[in-house]
């Protein structure tokens, strides 16, 4: 008799426990600087209220390839979560490529979806897949930008730069001044570790050195002068004007970028938008004292911002797309994309935002962003992104670590990318 009880009380938990289960519970993966991800949890939180659903954040870290690997390990193996996930503008064709993303035309059209509210051409370029399939939107667009402390300017009498040589001018000539008091200060700190974001940056200083990295009819062509000459400024300001940090090449992300600038050690910093919020929180030791504009341009080159940004897709492999949309509506709409620009300084992927009078008045610099945003240069959105950019990060950083020469480095770098494209017929 007892052990018809102990097995019936086994059925029933075996019953509750999947029961329970079966509430829905979708998975969303994010990353980036802490402060955004703890941003997530509390909009996630809004979100379950209005909904019945649970929602599970799988935190990511802040470097986008590390946050691209946990995902693609995932989706190779057809796991339903995470359901809903953010992608790196750099990423997303690769991912539409596998057909590791739902399609939603069907649900936009089903919901009359108001696809105009968000930024349109950046939707063409990166979020319909072969011109035919939406497979994402923009959650936000980043653009490279630079940050540059007000107040030493105005004490040193230096103007904010327009051409890299202003730029350098200034970051010598304060560098100098203020070692005196704080030995650890310098110019100008920007991203120059093997990583996405290094690609970025090259980007930016090439554009500004009026190279390119995309020829007219869409090939890559890396070993141009202009380009060289890029990569020569890039070392240089390492090794021989010695304005950028030893550690520059080998440890420099967006955030130990983002504190060494916060903690006043740095006249000038590169970095996203989002930095913007965290050097004017209560906290940070610079607040108030940060001023913003676009990159400076070289001799024959012009003003650049690196295009970035986040977008929303939900995974083709997910048990709870319906649910999952409803997540990505929420992301999209008014409200919480008014609130991301304003708790977190994004751009946001909705046109709207921008006219919006609190943002207006919350984020004085707006007219810089449009300025930077006329001057956004794409990395190439093909489906080998991935591995082409692993060639150009670990050549790019040898030569600004001194390693090898500049030129050297885009010629071998030039090969590599050449034989990859070959290997996947693009
Ligand atoms: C930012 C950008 C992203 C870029 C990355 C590089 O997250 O939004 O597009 O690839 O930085 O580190």
């Amino acid at each position: 008799m007892r052990w018809l009880v102990v097995v019936f009380i086994g059925l029933c938990l075996v019953l509750i426990i999947g029961c329970a289960k079966k509430e829905t519970e979708l998975v969303f993966a994010v990353g980036g600087a802490p402060n955004e991800v703890d941003y997530w949890e509390t909009l996630i939180r809004e979100f379950e209220a209005r909904t019945n659903y649970k929602v599970k954040l799988l935190r990511q870290p802040t470097d986008t390839d590390q946050r691209r690997q946990t995902l693609v390990i995932s989706l190779k193996a057809k796991k339903s979560n995470p359901d809903v996930f953010l992608m790196d503008v750099a990423w997303v064709a690769q991912f539409a490529a596998s057909g590791w993303l739902l399609p939603l035309d069907e649900l936009v059209k089903r919901d009359n979806f108001d696809m105009s509210a968000l930024f349109t051409p950046v939707i063409r370029q990166v979020d319909i897949y072969k011109g035919e399939n939406i497979i994402a939107f923009p959650v936000y667009i980043d653009c490279g930008l630079l940050y540059y402390r007000k107040d030493l300017l105005a004490r040193y009498r230096e103007p904010v730069p327009e051409t890299w040589e202003e730029a350098l001018s200034s970051a010598e000539k304060i560098q100098k001044a203020e070692r005196k008091n704080n030995p650890q200060f310098y110019g100008f700190v920007w991203q120059g570790a093997q990583y996405e974001g290094l690609v970025c940056n090259l980007v930016e200083f090439i554009t500004a050195f009026g190279g390119r990295i995309v020829d007219e009819k869409g090939a890559i062509t890396l070993n141009r002068p202009e380009n060289v000459k890029a990569v020569q400024f890039m070392k240089d300001l390492i090794h021989t004007y010695k304005v950028s940090p030893p550690n520059t090449f080998t440890e420099m992300k967006e955030e130990e970028v983002r504190m060494f600038f916060e903690n006043g050690n740095a006249l000038f910093e590169r970095n996203w938008p989002y930095a913007w919020k965290l050097h004017e929180s209560e906290q940070s030791p610079v607040k108030g004292k940060v001023g913003i504009t676009v990159l400076p341009k070289a001799e024959g080159g012009r003003h650049s911002a690196a295009l970035g940004g986040w977008h929303i897709g939900i995974s083709r492999y997910s048990d709870n797309q319906e649910q999952a949309w409803e997540l990505v509506r929420f992301i999209l709409s008014y409200d919480v994309q008014k609130k991301l620009a304003l708790n977190l300084g994004w751009n946001p992927g909705r046109k709207d935002i921008y006219d919006d009078p609190e943002v207006k008045q919350k984020i004085p610099h707006v007219g810089v962003l449009k300025r930077a945003f006329q001057n956004t240069v794409a990395r190439p959105p093909v489906p080998s992104y991935t591995q082409l950019s692993e060639i150009i990060q670990k050549y790019v950083n040898s030569a600004i670590a001194g390693k090898i020469p500049p030129s050297t480095a885009l010629q071998q770098a030039q090969k590599q990318i050449e034989s990859t494209l070959k290997a996947y017929n693009e």
